[in-house]
């Protein structure tokens, strides 16, 4: 594996139009010496760069170029067009978008557009083609930032743009309104369509939802938004082919698809912003980053946006403690970031951002902020042995939106959370040093020695072979309850549930018993007992088994004595069904004893509260995110990681 980049690259979104020029001279002054390489320009200035339709002013951008490369400061230039300025309101009132309940969102804030907007798309695209004209070949160019956070606003309208579009989008994928019809299940409630002209998007209605339609709108609104990222990236790529082009992620984000997104892009980027007053958000970071290094295939990826010490749009906005700021650049770094980058270089003086943090806050450069990313800047040119090298894996955990959604639509047997689902297994495997990537289900399996199938309800047959295949090649799958018991449709798999997964798990699953209302998630409301033996929570099912074994059971509740967790052995490999969620304690012994089956020790012998570690390339990190000092074993020997620190091995 190599890097896109010569070198880790470190900056920040720079917003120069927000501030007089004698404020830029000393910006790029300070650039250097914080040992910025990458300032992402114009996220947010199309009012500027198009003040009026069709009248351009690039003089000041000209000048930022100018100056960053005169300072040897690479950009990295957006496309403006996250945020389109109010006179394309003014003049097409129909491109802002429109709520579920029929209300029209106005401008005064950003990214008030329809996803199928006609007069936003044409505006904007006019625009990238000028940007892409004017600064395709500067010599100052590193890469294309399109848009800025799909979806993160406006995942979806409802505007009669969009309803078109939907009607078109259903058209091509069913063909018929018979096969539609075949598809939502329409004979239920008597939704039954005669032309695709009645079809509307899923809007407020007075009762539940088609659950089919409502996935589908979903689908759609991604591959509309996706649509508008493909057609700028098109633009960029005619006009300056060997330059990268990508847009910016935000973690585990469940309106855009981002397997599907991921394949559009050149790299992956990335905007994170944990809670720093959540002592444990430090798993669901880890996890976010193994995510994006996954959607690129493995490949370095960039942290597109983080920041310094506070954010401003929590109810409390707690301040990164000290170390924390370079402990997770260096995180995201060891789980395959080739770039640290921040919401924004130079903190806003006014407008809604006023009081989130940047690299250079209000109080200028004499401040605790700005030596810290003085001397971030300054390691992170340092780390040249692991810049573009691999962080291998070989455990996997399956992620997939149509399960996302499906898993927390309305009408389903209990609320989960699908997030929290893939936490409570990608923790347990964080406690013990194990690196996990995350998969797209569909796809060859056979790189990893286990995969683990979380609440993987909404299930193509393709993507059960594929588990299967993958099972009897001698792999190690775990899949827990609620997963293929529908299709890709939303329909229900009859006879027992699971569909082809039933002969690769040996069981079928005869009735629910979701834990009753009322009763904690957080509390071991049950218990099972046998070869693994645990508190569970949420759910118990009645499972049949045919070939496997059973390894525990229900100590209690309404499945009492029966089979809560099954190992079937199958072709070269075994199969482990779950049929409730273990306590954590419960999944560590359950995920050793598969691991130990397939050969996959990790990298920590003993679990500690905030303690990760990672390989990439031929280094160890090991990280302490606690407040507190952690000893930890590493190769048999104790170790010490200061809190808030990282040792690095290697
Ligand atoms: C991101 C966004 C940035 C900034 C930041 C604040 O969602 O891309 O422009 O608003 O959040 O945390």
């Amino acid at each position: 594996m190599t890097s896109l980049f010569p070198s880790v690259r470190f900056g920040g979104d720079y917003n120069p139009d927000q501030w007089p020029r004698e404020v830029w001279d000393e910006d790029v002054v300070l650039m250097q010496r914080a040992g910025v390489t990458t300032a992402t320009v114009g996220v947010f200035s199309w009012a500027r760069l198009e003040p009026s339709p069709g009248a351009f002013d690039f003089e000041w951008l000209d000048d930022v170029f100018a100056r960053l490369h005169a300072g040897g400061i690479r950009v990295m230039m957006a496309t403006a067009t996250a945020s389109p300025p109010p006179w394309l309101a003014a003049l097409h009132p129909e491109s802002l978008p429109v709520t579920a309940s029929g209300v029209r969102l106005t401008v005064g804030s950003r990214q008030q557009y329809s996803p199928s907007s006609s007069a936003y798309r044409e505006y904007a695209l006019r625009l990238v083609q000028k940007l892409a004209e004017r600064y395709g070949d500067h010599p100052a160019l590193e890469a294309w930032h399109v848009g800025n956070e799909y979806a993160c606003h406006v995942p979806r309208s409802y505007d009669a743009e969009s309803i078109a579009a939907f009607r078109a989008w259903l058209e091509a994928r069913y063909g018929t309104i018979a096969d539609l019809n075949a598809a939502w299940g329409t004979s239920f409630w008597s939704q039954g369509y005669g032309s695709f002209d009645e079809v509307h998007a899923p809007a407020d209605a007075p009762s539940f939802k088609n659950p089919t339609q409502v996935l589908d709108f979903d689908r759609f609104s991604s591959d509309a938004l996706l649509a508008l990222f493909t057609a700028e990236r098109d633009i960029l790529r005619a006009a300056t082919p060997s330059i990268p082009i990508t847009t910016n992620f935000m973690g585990f984000f469940k309106d855009a698809d981002y397997w599907k997104w991921a394949k559009q892009m050149d790299f992956i980027t990335d905007d994170s912003y944990p809670d720093p007053s959540d002592p444990n958000s430090y798993v669901q970071l880890a996890a976010s980053r193994d995510l994006m290094r996954s959607l690129g295939g493995g490949k370095p990826w960039l942290l597109m946006e983080q920041t310094t010490a506070a954010v401003n749009w929590r109810p409390r906005n707690a301040v990164k403690p000290v170390g924390v700021n370079r402990l997770q650049s260096l995180q995201a770094h060891a789980r395959g970031a080739d770039g640290i980058l921040y919401f924004q270089w130079r903190q806003a003086k006014a407008g809604a951002e006023k009081f989130h943090s940047a690299m250079v806050p209000h109080g200028g450069a004499d401040t605790r902020v700005f030596r810290e990313v003085e001397a971030l800047g300054a390691e992170l040119a340092t780390l040249t042995d692991t810049l573009g090298t691999d962080v291998p894996a070989r455990v996997a955990i399956l992620i997939d939106w149509d399960s996302w959604h499906a898993l927390e639509q309305d009408a389903v047997p209990t609320k989960l959370s699908y997030i929290e689902q893939l936490l409570a297994w990608y923790r347990p495997l964080l406690d013990s040093g194990v690196t996990v990537d995350f998969a797209e289900a569909g796809t060859d399996l056979s790189a990893y020695s286990v995969v683990i199938v979380p609440v993987f309800v909404a299930a193509t047959d393709a993507a059960l072979v594929a588990i299967d295949d993958f099972v009897a090649g001698g792999g190690r799958a775990v899949v827990t309850f609620q997963s293929a018991v529908l299709d890709e449709r939303l329909h229900v798999r009859l006879g027992g549930y699971l569909g082809q997964l039933q002969q690769t798990l040996g069981v079928s699953v005869e009735e629910f018993a979701p834990v009753a209302a009322g009763e904690s998630d957080d509390l071991p409301a049950l218990a099972i007992s046998g070869g693994i033996t645990s508190g569970a929570t949420l759910w118990q099912e009645i499972v049949n088994p045919t070939t496997a074994e059973v390894v525990s059971t229900f100590s209690d509740g309404f499945a009492a004595g029966l089979p809560a967790i099954t190992r079937n052995s199958r072709g070269e490999g075994a199969a482990w069904y779950v049929a409730t969620l273990p306590d954590r304690g419960g999944i560590a012994e359950l995920l050793g004893q598969v691991l130990a089956e397939a050969g996959v020790t990790g990298e920590l012998e003993s679990s500690a509260q905030g303690v990760e570690a990672v390989r990439r390339g031929g280094t160890l990190f090991v990280f302490n995110h606690s407040a507190v000092d952690a000893e930890v074993s590493i190769g048999g020997s104790p170790t010490v990681v200061p809190a808030h620190d990282l040792i690095i091995v290697g």
